[in-house]
């Protein structure tokens, strides 16, 4: 056999969240694939990194009062322990806060810089005052310029589905101070994707060569125009400070964009492995090279990141003297129980979760392998089919195989299977009765990531393999002591059936199989391959062949389970998220008028809110303001100004001179009529009309820490 050496890759998680079922579609999809092709004898590399770099990271950190150094060590820990939950067997977790990955990536750009394809220019994007700092698009809020919804991003409008610039936003805020962004420009470094060497390559490179599944080469077609059209713009690869990430070599305050680094994080834990365990770096990625070692790389995507993977970064590549990719392989979103994943509905379920939940990770690989195939398609979990398929497929159909005919070979033959002329009789019954078999349909299956056709394939054999037993009734024939030959042949033909087809699910059940190869003694279970006139005997364990005890190997689920773990993840709806429900649901929740207990949170968060008692100096009218009083509040050492929503209860010589609490350390907010410095605390709310600012007991005195 050809032994190939391929070099795979998953997308890189974000540092800043928790590994979710949606995630794990591409870990699963791409684990089994390289279990499978290191089960055929070939060298295969996997690698993968936490994606540490950018805003939402760096304002996570502050907010957890930690340096982003410290949070990507932790989440770091997190996913790789999800990870490994999920036997997802990486040979390097590595992360983009790396030496290797800021020495690749300045390399690369400075290569591009050289080719004359870095382009300076001023732009001018949105800025928050108060933060100092320029906005992102997600970290800009305010009303829909289309349907005029509030408290929606900058980019696109979660009610009406509108896109739209920040700066088309009506009324905007920055979603981290709260103040009205203001215009300003600087310079950003933009990569020249519209210059011919990027749009002319990629041109061809998207439509030959086969690197494209075909969904996505119709896709970067529409993208890419025809030849003179220029539809690429040119590539926007800086940030300026604060950001988390790498600084641009000779650009002091600007940073490597997020995107820019990430994929070359693929290169910098490659690198890192290769380094530590002697693997020739340069037969990947040197295109001279390639002609002679014929190195494959493929990378295994969402079909929501096509378009760096498709474009950006192979024309990075190619312009900085590198290789690209041999395949780019995306794959479709999850859908659970039909829907988009909710946290209302309890259906975004963290792997943590699952694992926590106490249930097994090979029913999930299982059942997203019946449901994958090469497409861009979506995925669907449905809840009560994956209890119905594990438990009818794996427990029913693959493991009762085992536990039927175990039992007997131990203790009747002290687990020595069949041999002699007996053996060959088996045999013959095998190629008989599975004549038609292919087992090369389900390599070809597996090989291009058709895993459902796969999965379709063994459990037909399964489903044959049970008829056979069934047949042989191997439970009826051990009642007759004179049929004690034929018991052992009939048990000996399941556990060889069931010996093959753990060697096919061993790329899906990594666990299981390893328990396997304990009890059917077998040092590795290794795929078994036919040549074109070999019978299927030929993949059978020897003549004679002694196996180990039974054990258990694999409990049904049950839905009880499932149940939990969709109540373990059912979370309240924040207050904007009410906006996307369905009027229905809506009008049910204001029927109810029960606002949903918020979740848990610790002790250590309570804490980070620094409540203070507030004397009311002075309480005034604002002119122009509908429901806004600005009130004057001392809090000890300081004076606060805070503008609060209480007009419609309070007239404003009621509040002089009284008592109240405030958050003393929210972020200041720049709202039309000034900067209002806090909040004071009320119950009730503007829709019930109703609304008390709460007092202390007398005594209280401004300034004190609420606790
Ligand atoms: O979309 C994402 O979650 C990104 N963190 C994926 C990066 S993949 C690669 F380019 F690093
Ligand atoms: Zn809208």
């Amino acid at each position: 056999m050809n032994k190939r050496k391929i070099l795979v890759t998953s997308a890189l998680p974000y540092a800043n969240g928790s590994i979710h079922l949606g995630h794990l579609v591409e870990y699963i999809q791409t684990d089994i694939w390289v279990r499978f092709q290191k089960m055929r004898g070939h060298s295969v590399y996997y690698v993968c990194a936490d994606d540490t770099h950018g805003t939402p990271i760096m304002l996570r950190a502050e907010k957890e009062g930690i340096t982003p150094e410290t949070l990507i060590v932790r989440v770091h820990e997190e996913h790789l322990g999800d990870f490994t939950g999920f036997h997802i067997q990486f040979d390097n977790y590595y992360s983009t806060h790396s030496p290797e990955t800021r020495q690749f990536s300045e390399e690369i750009y400075s290569k591009l810089k050289d080719a004359g394809l870095i382009a300076v220019r001023g732009i001018e994007q949105l800025y928050d005052p108060v933060k100092q700092m320029f906005l992102p698009d997600r970290f800009v809020k305010g009303e829909c310029p289309k349907c005029g919804a509030k408290d929606q991003y900058g980019d696109s409008c979660e009610v009406c589905g509108a896109a739209y610039a920040p700066t088309e936003l009506k009324n905007p805020y920055s979603a981290i101070s709260g103040a009205e962004p203001i215009k300003k420009s600087s310079e950003h470094y933009f990569f020249s994707l519209s210059d011919p060497r990027c749009s002319d390559f990629l041109r061809s490179w998207t439509r030959e060569g086969d690197h494209l599944q075909p969904e996505a080469a119709n896709k970067m077609r529409e993208w890419l125009g025809e030849a003179g059209e220029n539809k690429l713009s040119d590539w926007d690869i800086s940030r300026d400070a604060p950001y988390f990430g790498f600084e641009i070599p000779d650009a002091p305050g600007k940073y490597f964009y997020v995107w820019l680094d990430a994929p070359i994080g693929y290169m910098g834990s490659f690198k890192n492995l290769c380094d530590s365990e002697h693997i020739p770096f340069d037969e990947f990625w040197q295109p001279q090279l390639l002609s002679n070692t014929k190195t494959e790389l493929y990378h295994f995507i969402g079909k929501d990141i096509l378009y760096f993977h498709a474009l950006f970064w192979p024309a990075m590549l190619q312009n900085a003297g590198y290789r690209t990719p041999t395949k780019i392989f995306a794959h479709g979103f999850l859908t659970v129980n039909g829907e988009k994943m909710s946290k209302s509905r309890g259906t975004f379920i963290t792997a943590a979760s699952y694992l926590t939940q106490g249930l097994n990770p090979e029913w999930l690989r299982y059942y997203y392998a019946a449901k994958l195939n090469s497409t861009l398609e979506d995925i669907d979990l449905n809840l009560e089919d994956f209890v119905a398929r594990v438990n009818s497929d794996l427990v029913g159909k693959f493991i009762n195989i085992a536990s039927r005919c175990a039992g007997f070979i131990s203790k009747r033959f002290d687990g020595q299977l069949v041999d002699g002329a007996r053996y060959q009789h088996l045999c013959s019954v095998v190629d008989e009765r599975f004549a038609a078999w292919r087992p090369d349909q389900i390599e070809q299956a597996f090989e291009q990531r058709e895993f459902s056709a796969a999965v379709r394939q063994i459990m037909k054999f399964a489903d044959e393999a049970n008829e056979t037993i069934h047949e042989l009734a191997p439970w009826e024939i051990a009642k007759d002591p004179q049929r004690i030959d034929e018991l052992l042949s009939a048990c000996s033909l399941g556990i060889q059936l069931f010996y093959l087809l753990s060697c096919y699910l061993k790329p899906i059940l990594p666990e299981t199989a390893r328990r396997i190869e304990h009890f059917l003694n077998c040092e590795v279970l290794t795929w078994p391959s036919l040549k074109d006139d070999q019978p299927v005997s030929d993949l059978l364990l020897p003549a004679g062949h002694r196996i180990n005890v039974y054990q258990h190997l694999m409990t049904r689920v049950d839905s009880k389970q499932v149940d939990a773990l969709v109540a373990a993840n059912i979370h309240s709806l924040a207050p904007s998220g009410a906006q996307a429900d369905s009027p229905a649901r809506h009008a049910q929740k204001q029927q109810h008028s029960v606002t949903p207990i918020a979740d848990m949170i610790s002790i250590a968060d309570f804490s980070k809110i620094d409540l203070r008692v507030a004397r009311i100096v002075s309480a005034e009218q604002v002119t122009g303001a509908e429901k806004l009083l600005k009130l004057t509040l001392d809090i000890g050492n300081e004076q606060r100004t805070v503008f609060a929503g209480i007009k419609a209860a309070y007239d404003p010589e009621q509040l002089q001179g009284r008592l109240t609490v405030m958050v003393a350390n929210l972020a200041p907010r720049q709202m039309k009529f000034g900067l209002s410095q806090g909040m004071v605390l009320a119950a009730g709310g503007s829709s019930s009309g109703e609304l008390f600012i709460l007092s202390p007991d007398a005594g209280a005195q401004p300034g004190m820490r609420v606790k």
